[in-house]
């Protein structure tokens, strides 16, 4: 029988325009990148210009530091593939993404991190953790970012010792190519 991983792995993908801005966001000093969870490979594929490390399975990627580590994981358990991870990086439900997401801010000083909105809205302990690595700037995404999940997102981008006021940003959803119409805020009905 196949597992939730197997019936998702190629799913979800970062939109093109959405992973050419968190490219964007990417320091100009940096010249190792880490995509540690790439799929079918969105991200890795506008890195180019960069000495990227993109692992067939994130654990079992050795820990080292990278310069940046840019990253859509998987958000929840059941996306992840856990064949070859020790029982005490399993984590239940969306814990899974969150540990991935912390895992990493501990390999590098730079994280630009496509996450599920709730990562910063549901835990203040959390809310907490990443101001304290350096939150830099929220921005965020359309609820129809993905085809195939209407999941609220966000990307995050970490900067470790970063103390400064954290920008909240809105991705340009009228240039986004995902369909816009006006509402119809005055409507009777
Ligand atoms: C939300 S998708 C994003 C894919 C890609 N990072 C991107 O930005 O387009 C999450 C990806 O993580 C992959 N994944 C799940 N478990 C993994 C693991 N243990 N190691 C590496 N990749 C994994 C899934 O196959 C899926 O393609």
């Amino acid at each position: 029988m196949k597992t939730e991983h197997e019936n998702f792995k190629n799913d979800f993908q970062t939109p093109i325009n959405v992973a050419r801005y968190m490219v964007s966001l990417i320091p100009n000093e940096s010249r190792t990148v880490l995509e540690p969870t790439p799929g079918l490979g969105t991200l890795v594929k506008l890195l180019k210009e960069y000495n990227v490390t993109a692992p067939e399975d994130y654990f079992l990627l050795e820990k080292q530091r990278w310069d940046t580590i840019i990253m859509n994981p998987p958000f929840a358990l059941k996306y992840t593939n856990i064949e070859n991870a020790p029982l005490e990086r399993i984590n239940k439900g969306m814990k899974m993404g969150y540990q991935i997401l912390f895992e990493c801010m501990q390999m590098t000083d730079n994280v630009i991190a496509l996450m599920p909105w709730f990562t910063i809205s549901d835990s203040d302990i959390r809310l907490k953790s990443l101001k304290k690595y350096g939150l830099k700037s929220l921005t965020a995404l359309p609820r129809k970012t993905f085809q195939y999940a209407r999941v609220q997102t966000v990307i995050i981008e970490l900067v470790r010792g970063y103390k400064k006021d954290t920008s909240f940003k809105v991705f340009d959803l009228l240039n986004s190519g995902l369909e816009y119409t006006e509402p119809e805020l005055f409507s009777n009905h």
